[in-house]
């Protein structure tokens, strides 16, 4: 691999990421069930109706993936806490036996040196919770206050930073106006409300945090960039842009939704919405992109938002993803001019899935290519300060189930035997001090 240490600022992170419905083996330790188990059991919905019970049972294999870790070479390893193995219920009592396994895994990583980057929420979102209307019901903030505070108060002394919800765009537009993830809906009302309490409970989740004493605190939003089908007037991949890149910071640091997603959605944001943006623009340390692809818009005649996603002409990968590393660049500049300014920024996911086992010459491609990007933007001032893939391992790749291979690491989900691919070979020869 062309990447060398020596080719980025002193204190350039490099880590790796995965969160815990996808690795841990949700079925152990006491965790309550979550919506995931609920959508999976659901005829359609996920590739052979796969679920993340024993995922890669990270919860018993959890030293070994940290010596693989620490073997790698990475600075960070960025993780997720689930809800529902903290409070079963979602609220009221704490599963004794989730915290320890959480306080277990950043103490694990202190003793390899390895900085501890905390998610609280990768979207396993408690079933009772769930009944109560989860992301639609304005009271997920409290809720979701009451979870930062438990799991916090027991490992938020140890972390090295924190970011409450993973990927905004997916729990509010993905999961209830397009359908493809938890809980499945496709419905316009649900997705405007979800949408705006994402970002309610991101900002109390923040100031809980705060008065915890804690810092380093961050979103991470995930962006494609959006490209005009030749031909069109470009007005079908703004609209995409300005919902998909523009919605969640644009309410974190301009307090208010860009006119044309408020054209679609205004008239189903809960009463209210626009006394909500103090605790919305909560202060952030930093903001973490996660980016894997670009898409190309045209119109369509059905419904607001009247777009369709057209196949593109680019290599892709085995999600059907088109590889566009410019778009990384792209978006990283965007965000400092538009939003972020001098807030260090993270680029907290990227990576390729590919059905290549171990020999995934591929992914080193897809890697460097996406670092040239990354460093383009350093050079031209762009303040990034770490680089995470996705991910350590392979793992349930949600509506996807288990066939799409993300990770550095080779997974036999028979044996669960843990391999690592050419690519973490490559990244820990790179990375060597
Ligand atoms: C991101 C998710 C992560 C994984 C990758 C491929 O959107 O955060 O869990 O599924 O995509």
């Amino acid at each position: 691999m062309s990447l060398i240490r020596s080719d980025y600022p002193e204190d350039f992170l490099f880590g790796v990421a995965t969160s815990a419905y996808q690795i841990e083996g949700h079925a152990k330790g006491g965790a309550g069930r979550t919506h995931w188990d609920d959508f999976a059991a659901g005829p359609g919905n996920v590739v052979r109706a796969e679920h993340g019970a024993l995922a890669c049972d990270h919860y018993d294999r959890m030293d070994e993936d940290l010596d693989l870790i620490r073997d790698l070479g990475v600075d960070s390893y960025r993780f997720s806490t689930s809800w529902a193995r903290v409070l079963p219920e979602g609220r009221g009592t704490p599963n004794a036996e989730g915290l320890d396994f959480y306080d277990r895994l950043v103490d694990g990583l202190l003793e390899r040196g390895i900085k501890p980057a905390a998610t609280l929420y990768h979207w396993e979102l408690p079933s009772p919770l769930a009944d109560m209307g989860g992301w639609r019901n304005r009271d997920i903030a409290a809720w979701f206050g009451e979870f930062t505070e438990t799991i916090m108060g027991r490992i938020g002394d140890r972390v090295w930073s924190t970011a409450p919800i993973n990927e905004p765009w997916c729990v509010g537009w993905l999961s209830h106006f397009q359908g493809h993830h938890a809980p499945g809906l496709r419905d316009i009302r649900a997705a405007a409300r979800a949408m705006h309490h994402i970002l309610l409970a991101h900002g109390t989740a923040i100031s809980v945090m705060r008065g915890l004493g804690m810092s380093n605190l961050g979103a991470v939003c995930n962006m494609e960039y959006a490209e005009p089908a030749p031909g069109t007037d470009g007005s079908d991949a703004d609209l995409y842009d300005a919902i998909y890149n523009q919605f969640f910071l644009s309410g974190m640091f301009h307090k208010r939704y860009p006119d044309v997603v408020l054209a679609g959605i205004e008239p189903h944001l809960p009463d209210g919405w626009q006394d909500d943006f103090d605790v919305i623009s909560t202060p952030l340390d930093w903001v973490g992109l996660n980016y894997y692809t670009r898409k190309i818009l045209a119109p369509d005649d059905g419904p607001w938002p009247h777009h369709q996603e057209i196949d593109g002409p680019l290599p892709k990968t085995q999600m059907g993803w088109e590889i566009y590393p410019e778009g990384l660049y792209q978006l990283l500049t965007m965000m400092k001019e538009r939003y972020t300014g001098d807030l260090p920024l993270y680029v907290t996911e990227n990576g390729m899935a590919s059905e290549i086992p171990f020999r995934d010459a591929d992914r080193v491609a897809y890697l460097e290519t996406h670092l040239a990007q990354a460093r383009r933007a350093i050079a031209e001032g762009v303040p990034l300060k770490g680089y995470f893939i996705w991910s350590l391992m392979d793992n349930y790749e949600w509506a996807l189930g288990y066939e799409k291979r993300f990770g550095l690491v080779h997974v036999d989900f028979e044996t669960l035997t843990r391999t690592p691919k050419d690519s973490y070979r490559a990244l820990a020869s790179g990375l060597r001090r």
